[in-house]
């Protein structure tokens, strides 16, 4: 199998305004020709299309964060991955831990938003991991492998999905799971993929996220599975997130 290119995607989550577009734009200007990795941006709805236009002529993609499972309709306040993929999108994260938290979005509610990106074209985010507690009752790989047999849909292949793991309580929190515990949960995550997906199962990338900074990121792409990273706040300062970027390109 020949190696996967990693992902660096930034999660800006609730945070950025037209101002911010300026951190995207020295990413930009900062990043390694070839960057060596796939480089991705995932502003607030608001701020997508104009981040497309900004990312211009560079090899940075811009995702959503969401989106709803429908193409259109009665749904106040609700984004469609169509509208999405129109704004200039072509990644969109589904599954996020503040979604299913703040959002009660069940895995089959996830399920759905996947396919709905995939019906828009875009590339799925797809994102899954244990709370402390359910980690501490040692339940943290059973967890998430349910929530990859509930949230990934049938449709899925290594071009259309990237997992991400993320320990609920290592989500802006500083504290990150040691080398091993990652690890273990990538080989177990891909796994899983393999066996229900088969060679393109074993295909799909599997980032790490939940506090990666510039100074723990060498440490994290070493770890075998690691795929790339999915990258909260420290993606909102251009210099921090290209230490990351850097970080992930493959040794010379
Ligand atoms: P963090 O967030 O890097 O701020 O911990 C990661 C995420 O929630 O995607």
């Amino acid at each position: 199998m020949t190696a996967k290119t990693r992902l660096v995607a930034g999660n800006w989550k609730m945070n950025g305004s037209k101002a911010s577009l300026m951190e995207i734009e020295a990413v930009k200007t900062g990043l390694a020709n070839p960057p060596g990795v796939e480089v991705a941006v995932c502003p607030p709805a608001t701020l997508i299309s104009r981040a497309h236009i900004v990312v211009g002529g560079s090899p940075i993609l811009v995702g959503g964060q969401d989106c709803h499972a429908e193409v259109s309709g009665a749904h106040t306040g609700d984004l469609a991955a169509e509208m999405l993929a129109d704004a200039g999108a072509t990644y969109v994260i589904v599954g996020h831990s503040e979604r299913r938290a703040d959002h009660g979005e069940t895995d089959a509610v996830v399920r759905a938003k996947a396919e709905a990106g995939w019906r828009a074209g875009l590339t799925v985010i797809l994102c899954v991991g244990e709370t402390r507690a359910q980690r501490e009752a040692g339940e943290a790989l059973a967890v998430v492998e349910g929530q990859l047999a509930g949230s990934v849909p049938d449709g899925a292949r290594a071009r259309n999905l990237v997992i991400a793991y993320e320990p609920v309580w290592a989500i802006g929190t500083g504290l990150t799971p040691t080398g091993a515990d990652i690890a273990e949960m990538h080989a177990h995550i891909g796994a899983r993929l393999a066996e229900r997906f088969g060679e393109d199962g074993a295909g799909m990338r599997i980032l790490y996220g939940g506090s990666v900074k510039p100074d723990n990121a060498a440490e994290i792409f070493a770890v075998a599975g690691v795929d790339g990273a999915l990258v909260g706040g420290a993606s909102l300062k251009a210099a921090d997130f290209l230490a990351i970027i850097n970080a992930a390109r493959p040794a010379e």
